[in-house]
């Protein structure tokens, strides 16, 4: 567990006296209630600000509910695998069927304006001090897996911010670096002057690190820190969803993702 103390000092929004706390939120998987309870914890919680690492839809039966909501609220976000697949026209032969089922799903429930708009997300983003992007720094576009201090040596080589917030392993984990790499799961800390943080803010609607609730960050600027926060939400309603759409049932709780996930 990661316990460092120190401040940051390379953020312009740690000075002054409004508590600048940014929400960052990804692999929402088009999970409407995880979606839902996230924000009004994040609400209750003083949260100023959010940020999206990728993947709002997919696997589940509200993609287009959850991109209307990230829309409506302006939150800035980055494009995930799943986001990318779901506006494509073509679909990527080693995808796991339940993936490709959903993909195909979602594609006839968004339309060409709701397509359009994930065609033009980025695939990496500054957003105030910090960066965000689904996979990884080096290669944003290949879809790789930051599971290791190895995959996490080569973002770090393209990584200009301090801190740095991803998803897609579904799985939260912060990597660091300062003379080393490092690697360890959190639950809160403050960060360090001179060394750079890689987080991984676990997934929203589709957690798979052995725990069933939605997993986000609140990042609070002026005190620079990090928390993992763990929101419950109506599974139940989920499911029934899922069913009513026909879509494959939610997979079990993984410690690890596979390929193409
Ligand atoms: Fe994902």
């Amino acid at each position: 567990m990661l316990t460092s103390t120190c401040l940051s000092r390379d953020c312009p929004q740690s000075a002054g006296r409004n508590p600048v706390k940014y929400a960052v939120l990804g692999d929402i998987h088009a999970n409407l209630e995880a979606l839902t309870a996230v924000l009004e914890d994040a609400r209750a919680a003083g949260c100023t600000h959010h940020a999206c690492v990728g993947d709002i839809v997919g696997y589940n039966a509200n993609p287009k509910e959850c991109l209307e909501t990230i829309r409506e609220i302006g939150i800035p976000c980055v494009k995930g695998n799943h986001d990318e697949y779901s506006s494509a026209n073509d679909v990527p032969q080693n995808l796991n069927p339940r993936a490709k089922a959903a993909i195909l799903w979602t594609r006839q429930k968004l339309t060409e304006a709701d397509k359009e708009w994930l065609r033009d997300l980025r695939y990496t983003r500054l957003v105030a001090c910090f960066s965000i992007v689904h996979a990884t720094l080096d290669s944003p576009r290949g879809w790789g897996y930051v599971l290791d201090k190895f995959s996490a040596a080569a973002s770090f080589t393209y990584q200009t911010t301090s801190v740095c917030f991803f998803g897609h392993t579904h799985v939260p984990r912060v990597f660091m670096r300062d003379s080393v790499v490092r690697s360890c799961t959190y639950s809160k800390f403050k960060i360090e002057p001179g060394c750079k943080y890689f987080v991984n803010v676990g997934s929203v609607g589709e957690p798979r690190d052995g725990n069933p609730l939605a997993a986000y960050v609140i990042y609070d600027i002026s005190q620079g820190s990090i928390e993992l926060r763990r929101v419950p939400f109506d599974v139940d309603r989920t499911e029934a969803k899922l069913r009513e759409a026909g879509l494959p049932g939610r997979a079990p709780q993984i410690a690890l993702p596979r390929r193409n996930v």
